[in-house]
């Protein structure tokens, strides 16, 4: 893999800036922030006036506990632009997230806030290795996701030439990539297996392409994974973090230096960890549910933002910014089966490392009895894919499941493409116990 190390020069002087430096920038701008949402939102008025608090109670950054916290609740019952701080002739941009029930959570942003998120973008990718002049290939989806567009305005504020091909037709996002011969691509992981299988059906090696690096989000994905692309192509691997509600993609990035988590863009979010249980916060290190303040953000600000994303907070390395921990999972995704915790990427983990199986995968829950079931459904590799070579498949998978994560599980390989393919995020949980 080709050394892809920003120079020192080329990174913005806050990234590398002092704590001390860091903080006064974020104290000055948390008060601002907090004053801006109790004056122009009756949400964020009403929720202080019933807790106690006023801005002018935050002297320090601590004093960030004593206010309220948000949740994606609070942004529904205020569907759709209800907690807009600026008046609806400013908002330039309308994004929202689906979910999976209900009406989608709707964000807002300024032509600032457009700007705000292209500079993180920008800085996202300058860490991941990216620079000014290079061809990325964009393969997150174009429209109300903020993935397209939040990449898009990036990768060109950085100086790149973007290719916005957005997700699906996977045959021709191989011959895009064999013709316009990017450096970088961003998308889904989860869809980059996808562009992988692509690459091995057209008889293409994918290690001689011309991708150097690729920035993955949007989902969680392991580092077991992260060592099946880099070695598949021949490529670095980074993390790009972010959610619709705090700004989209750009809130967190790796640095291609070290890949030892994501640092968080500290000037513009600020990050902490909370137990999820009580809602006090923990100390750096320990691990909890992060919660975002944004302290820039001018259309929607968001104040203790509850992501539900589980991860801990640690001293930053590359950069002067902390970092978080890879997320492995989300408190809502969390399974637990017989009474023991499963996530997803646990699974992932063994999958990845289990020999005669592609690394697609989905999890089925179901009820038996009054005993919840676990079936993890997988793929044969197109040479493992007699009977008994998948027979033995997937009794080695399963007892890994078993010794390494602790639950029972059932494996059923299925033929090579057998397993739901997104061109997004995947959807690694099917739910089918009753509702009761
Ligand atoms: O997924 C924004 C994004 C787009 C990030 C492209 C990175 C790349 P939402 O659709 O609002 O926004 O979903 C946000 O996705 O709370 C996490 O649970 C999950 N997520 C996002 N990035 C990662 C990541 C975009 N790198 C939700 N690792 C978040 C793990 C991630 N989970």
């Amino acid at each position: 893999m080709k050394d892809l190390t920003p120079r020192r020069e080329d990174l913005e002087p806050i990234e590398i800036a002092s704590r001390d430096e860091i903080a006064a920038l974020q104290l000055e701008r948390m008060k601002r922030t907090l004053r801006r949402a109790y004056e122009n939102v009756p949400f964020y008025r009403r929720r202080f006036d019933e807790a106690g608090v006023h801005p002018d109670d935050l002297k320090t950054l601590s004093d960030l506990a004593k206010f309220p916290f948000t949740t994606k609740q609070d942004l529904r019952d205020n569907y759709p632009f209800g907690l807009f701080a600026v008046p609806r002739e400013q908002v330039a941009r309308i994004h929202a997230s689906s979910g999976t029930t209900g009406k989608p959570t709707v964000v807002g942003y300024t032509k600032n806030d457009i700007e705000t998120w292209a500079t993180v973008v920008a800085r996202s990718l300058r860490a991941s290795g990216v620079r000014p002049g290079d061809i990325v290939h964009n393969a997150y989806g174009y429209g109300l996701f903020t993935g397209g567009l939040g990449a898009h305005y990036g990768a060109e504020k950085l100086g790149c030439t973007v290719v916005p091909v957005s997700g699906g037709m996977t045959a021709r996002q191989v011959t895009l990539i064999q013709d316009f011969r990017p450096t970088a691509i961003m998308v889904t992981p989860s869809y980059f297996l996808s562009i992988l299988d692509e690459f091995r059906n057209a008889g293409i090696d994918p290690r001689s392409c011309s991708l150097e690096v690729g920035i993955f989000g949007a989902e969680p994905w392991t580092d077991a994974m992260r060592r099946e692309m880099e070695e598949a192509f021949d490529m670095h691997a980074v993390d790009i973090y972010g959610l619709s509600e705090v700004i989209g993609p750009g809130v967190a990035n790796e640095c291609v230096e070290t890949k030892d988590g994501l640092h968080v863009w500290e000037d513009h979010f600020y990050p902490e960890i909370i137990n999820p249980e009580t809602g006090e916060p923990v100390p750096d290190g320990e691990m909890g549910e992060l919660v975002f303040t944004s302290l820039t953000k001018e259309a929607m600000p968001v104040i203790r933002y509850r992501t539900r994303d589980l991860t801990r907070l640690l001293p930053g390395t590359a950069r002067s910014m902390r970092r978080i921990q890879k997320i492995t999972g989300r408190s809502d995704d969390m399974i637990i089966l017989r009474g023991v915790n499963v996530f997803p990427s646990q699974i992932e983990e063994q999958l990845v490392e289990a020999p005669g199986l592609a690394p697609h995968y989905q999890i089925e829950l179901t009820r038996e009895g009054r005993l919840d079931r676990m079936t993890v459904h997988v793929e044969a590799l197109p040479d493992h894919a007699a009977a008994d070579a998948r027979a033995a498949a997937a009794k080695a998978l399963a007892a890994r499941i078993k010794g390494v994560v602790g639950v029972s599980a059932r494996v059923v390989v299925a033929d090579p493409g057998g397993v739901e393919r997104s061109q997004g995020k995947a959807r690694r949980v099917v739910d089918r116990r009753p509702k009761d």
